[in-house]
């Protein structure tokens, strides 16, 4: 089939460019490099050895999305261009709402305007809330505590109600748990601009010496040491899901956890990341970061069912990638 991913140079897309360009896919990335970086596109290239067509456009911009669709006969929408940092969204929500919502909007648009029905759309374990653990896709979402957040919340009830109403599309909503690691090749990776927000970036650039220790935020938790515990998932892992999602949609909307189903503390991904790479990660613990859940980590036996998926990389996996492409880097 032949795929329009949107954020297709990011750090989950392109890993899933690459998933989808080796189960015999076309690809046609159409990415404005807000959070990503044009070399990326040739290293997608590179690794699976084949082109890829690819658009520089913002795609909240109607006219540019529309061009693509009236050159390409496209068969399905891989949706990831977003903003996703939760901090930034609750100093900047206009921005996120904005660009995450009136993506959605132009991008569902124009599949309607083009006959185009497969649309898989980036979600996240946000969406939950602070909910008990673990995650099922049936259970009641809870307000969540970021614009970033009720910006994936709002766009799945887009996509729902788009379905209810037009039964010939097929919806995919793929709620991610902590997406970590890179391709084996160490070509492509998480790169964040600046400071890292998430753990496994930190980590890996204290692992490097490029920042001085891990600031582990909170001990206090009701989890099994006291720090945060969530569901690290190899990005591979979570790239392949999406190629299930998209061979095996039917038509109407369908939720789907993509997680391992296991949690795993912050001091237990240090240990990982330490034992994996035979190297020390100092670290100290400061108070809770506003906004986090002590808990969460996914039921992941939907996507097992529907989809035959299941991540099959263990932690040390994660940890080893992660820091072969940190080494490679140059900023
Ligand atoms: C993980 C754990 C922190 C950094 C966020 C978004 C989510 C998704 C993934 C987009 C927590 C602790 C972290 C640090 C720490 N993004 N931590 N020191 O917050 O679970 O999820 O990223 O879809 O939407 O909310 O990920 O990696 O920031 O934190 O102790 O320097 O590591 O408290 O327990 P999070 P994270």
């Amino acid at each position: 089939m032949n795929i329009l991913v949107t954020g297709g140079a990011g750090y989950i897309g392109s890993h899933t460019c690459i998933a989808l360009l080796e189960a015999g896919h076309s690809v046609i990335i159409a990415d404005n490099f807000r959070n990503s970086k044009p070399e990326t596109v040739e290293k997608i290239m590179d690794i699976a050895a084949k082109e890829v067509i690819f658009y520089e456009i913002d795609v909240t911009d109607a006219e540019a999305v529309n061009i693509i669709f009236k050159n390409y006969k496209i068969d399905g929408v891989i949706h990831f261009a977003g903003l996703k940092a939760v901090g930034e969204s609750v100093q900047k929500p206009l921005d996120y709402y904005y660009n995450n919502i009136v993506s959605t909007i132009v991008l569902t648009k124009a599949c309607q305007k083009y006959g185009v029905n497969r649309f898989v759309f980036s979600s996240s374990a946000t969406v939950y809330g602070d909910n008990t653990v673990p995650f099922v896709e049936t259970m009641d979402l809870l307000p969540t505590t970021n614009p970033y957040g009720e910006t994936k919340a709002i766009s799945e009830r887009i996509l729902t109600d788009i379905a209810k109403a037009d039964p010939s599309f097929s919806i995919s909503l793929l709620r991610y748990f902590n997406p970590v690691g890179a391709h084996e090749s160490g070509l492509i990776g998480e790169a964040p601009n600046g400071i890292p927000n998430n753990l496994m970036p930190y980590i890996a650039q204290v692992a490097k010496g490029k920042l001085e220790r891990l600031r582990v935020f909170g001990n206090d938790y009701s989890t099994v040491d006291g720090t945060g515990v969530r569901d690290y998932i190899h990005v591979v892992d979570l790239a392949e899901g999406h190629v299930a999602a998209l061979e095996n949609l039917t038509e109407g909307v369908h939720v789907y956890n993509l997680g391992t189903g296991k949690g795993s503390s912050v001091l237990e991904l240090v240990k990982a990341f330490e034992k994996a790479n035979d190297i020390e990660v100092p670290y100290e613990i400061v108070d809770r970061r506003p906004g986090d859940i002590a808990s969460c980590f996914a039921d992941a036996s939907k996507a097992k069912q529907e989809l035959g998926w299941i991540a099959k990389r263990d932690l040390i996996t994660m940890c080893r990638d992660a820091w072969r492409f940190e080494k490679n880097y140059k900023e």
